[in-house]
C-alpha cells in the first residue's frame, strides 16, 4: 500500500521505543532484585487530585458525557482564564481560549490553521520531537537551529533574525524546554517576538511546562507581552492528568472562529468527561496540591542534577522548571566504552536497570552526547539510581 509523502517525513518517536524497549526488559529485570527504574518517562509521577478524579465520576454518573462545544465548555475556559489572572496576572479573555485533546491536538490546530506547505518554522536543538512534526503534517518545515548550553538550549532573538528567510513563517518555541527544562526569560522572548512581529510572522510558545516553573525568573507566560502571542498549553503536566488528554491554546481573537472550524471537523470537541473532572483543577485544594507536587519537583531537582554532575554526567544547565535533566554523556560513554547516547541508554538499561532516554529524538545537532533523565520519579528511586550508576560509572 503506498504510503503519503507526508506519513513517510514523520520520523519514529524514539523516546516511545525506548520506553517499550525498558518495558521489555524491565519484565526481565522484575525478579533480579533490581527493578527497573524508569527515569525516560515524559509524565508526572503523580495522578489527577481527589476532587478532580471525583468530578470524573460525578460527570459519568449524571450522565455528562455528550459533545460540547468544540472550543471547550464555557466554564472550563473561563476557569482557565482565571487562573492565568491569579497565577501569572495576565488577563486572557475566556474568548480567546480554546480547549482542545491536549497540547497535542492545540500543536495540531495551530498548525494547521497557520502554515502553508513550503513554510519554514525556526525552533531550537535539541526540542520535543513531535513539534517540528506537527510543523511537517501542515506541509511545512522545522529548520532546527542548533543551540549551545551557554544559550540555555534556546533561541535569541539575534539567531532567529539571523536565520530568517523569504519562507520562515514564524517561531516554535517551548519554554520550559522539553528535553533541557530550560527556559525563555521574558525579556528575551519580548526581544524574540519583536524581531518576529517585526518580519510580519507568529509566535507559537509551547508553555505546556510553564506550571512546573521553579524560578520567579523564568516562570512567566509569554501571553503578558501581546494578543497576537500564541500560547500551547495543557492539563498533562502541572495538573498531573496526561491521560485524560486534554489541553488548550491561546489565539488572538481574529483566530478563533478559524480554529474553532477546524476543531469542528478534526476533533469535534476534547473529552467531555475530562471537561468536567478538569474544572475541579482550579478548586484552592486542588492548586493547593498542585503547588505541593511542584515543590517536590523542585526538590528532586535540587537533589539529583547535583549527583548527576558528580557522576560525570553533567547537566550544563540547571533546569529552571519542568522535570527533565539534559546530561552530557560524553565522560560515561568513554567508561563504558560506548559509542554515544542511543547505546550508551541501552548500557544503562541492560547493566544498572536504569531507563533513560538518549538525545536522538530531540534533533541532530548534538544529541548524540547527550541524554534525558526525567525526575517524574519518587525521590527513594532517584536516590537508587544514583547508588546504581556510581557503582557503574564512579
Ligand atoms: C514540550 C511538549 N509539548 C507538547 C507535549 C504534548 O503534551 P500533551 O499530553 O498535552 O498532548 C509534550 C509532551 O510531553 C511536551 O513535552
Amino acid at each position: 500500500m503506498k504510503v503519503s509523502e507526508r506519513a513517510q517525513r514523520i520520523e519514529p518517536f524514539y523516546v516511545m521505543e525506548v520506553a517499550k524497549a525498558a518495558q521489555a526488559l524491565a519484565a526481565g529485570a522484575a525478579d533480579s532484585g533490581k527493578p527497573m527504574i524508569f527515569l525516560n518517562i515524559g509524565e508526572p509521577d503523580f495522578t489527577a487530585p481527589p476532587l478532580v478524579q471525583e468530578a470524573a465520576a460525578k460527570a459519568i454518573r449524571d450522565g455528562l458525557t455528550q459533545y460540547t462545544p468544540a472550543t471547550g465548555l464555557p466554564e472550563l475556559r473561563e476557569r482557565i482564564s482565571q487562573w492565568y489572572l491569579q497565577r501569572f496576572g495576565v488577563a486572557v479573555p475566556a474568548s480567546r481560549i480554546v480547549v482542545t485533546a491536549g497540547a497535542s491536538a492545540a500543536l495540531q490546530l495551530a498548525c494547521l490553521a497557520l502554515i502553508d506547505p513550503g513554510d519554514e518554522v525556526l525552533m531550537p536543538d535539541p526540542s520535543y520531537p513531535c513539534n517540528r512534526h506537527f510543523v511537517s503534517a501542515a506541509g511545512g518545515n522545522a529548520v532546527l537551529i542548533p543551540t549551545t548550553a551557554a544559550e540555555r538550549f534556546q533561541l535569541s532573538a539575534d539567531k532567529v533574525a539571523a536565520a530568517w528567510n523569504q519562507k520562515t513563517r514564524g517561531v516554535l518555541l517551548a519554554s520550559p524546554s522539553n528535553p533541557t527544562g530550560t527556559s525563555i526569560s521574558l525579556s528575551e522572548m519580548k526581544r524574540i517576538h519583536e524581531v518576529v512581529q517585526g518580519l510580519g510572522g507568529i509566535s507559537i510558545i509551547d508553555e505546556i511546562y510553564l506550571g512546573l516553573s521553579h524560578e520567579a525568573e523564568f516562570g512567566q507566560t509569554a501571553l503578558a507581552l501581546g494578543d497576537d502571542i500564541i500560547s500551547i498549553n495543557s492539563f498533562s503536566k502541572y495538573f498531573s492528568m496526561t491521560g485524560w488528554r486534554l489541553g488548550w491554546l491561546v489565539v488572538p481573537e481574529a483566530l478563533v472562529s478559524v480554529i474553532e472550524r477546524l476543531a469542528q471537523n478534526l476533533f469535534i470537541c476534547p473529552s467531555t468527561i475530562a471537561q468536567h473532572a478538569a474544572m475541579a483543577c482550579f478548586e484552592a485544594e486542588s492548586l493547593a496540591e498542585y503547588e505541593r507536587r511542584r515543590a517536590e519537583f523542585k526538590a528532586r531537582r535540587d537533589y539529583f542534577i547535583p549527583a548527576l554532575n558528580a557522576l560525570g554526567l553533567s547537566v550544563p544547565v540547571m533546569p529552571d522548571g519542568a522535570f527533565y535533566a539534559w546530561a552530557n554523556c560524553e565522560a560515561a560513554c568513554d567508561k563504558l566504552g560506548v559509542q554515544g547516547s542511543w547505546d550508551l541508554a541501552f548500557a544503562l538499561m541492560n547493566r544498572a536497570h536504569v531507563a533513560v532516554t538518549p538525545g536522538r529524538d530531540f534533533g541532530h545537532a548534538d544529541t548524540g552526547h547527550f541524554i534525558r533523565l526525567s525526575t517524574a520519579n519518587s525521590m527513594a528511586q532517584l536516590q537508587e539510581a544514583v547508588s546504581r550508576l556510581t557503582m557503574l560509572l564512579a
